[in-house]
């Protein structure tokens, strides 16, 4: 597998087994090159949905986004369309945009249901 990713504060020296590793203005390079993207960052007021309209549209048309972060760094509407347009191959979460609703009382913790969608999991 080859392994690429960015971070806002890049190792000098790229770690074995890592291809490249780039600042986050590589974001779109990555975005690009990837079969899988895995997105771990902290929520904070830049990395709110880092991954919008521009981001989703840059990853290819196969691609699956894996989301094991904070629900909104990935932009709800247009995921959602990615994904029920086929985008994008598909998506994996392990985080929602309102968590909260699902432990505290069972509310779906999105506005859409993505577990309508075949290429979502
Ligand atoms: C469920 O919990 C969430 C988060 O606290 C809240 O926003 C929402 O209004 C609650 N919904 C209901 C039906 O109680
Ligand atoms: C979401 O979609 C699934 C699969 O089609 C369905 O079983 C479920 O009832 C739907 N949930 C809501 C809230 O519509």
């Amino acid at each position: 597998m080859r392994v690429v990713a960015v971070d806002a504060r890049p190792p000098a020296v790229t770690p074995p087994g890592v291809a490249w590793i780039g600042t986050d203005d590589q974001l779109p390079r990555l975005l690009a090159e990837s079969d899988f993207v895995v997105v771990a960052v902290p929520l904070l007021p830049a990395t709110r949905n880092m991954i919008g309209v521009k981001e989703l549209s840059l990853m290819k048309s196969d691609a699956v986004l894996i989301n094991i972060a904070r629900g909104p760094i990935v932009d709800e509407v247009p995921f959602w369309a990615a994904l029920q347009g086929e985008k994008i191959g598909g998506a994996v979460l392990d985080v929602w945009w309102n968590d909260f609703s699902w432990f505290q009382n069972g509310t779906w913790p999105s506005t859409y249901n993505f577990s309508s969608l075949p290429n979502f999991g």
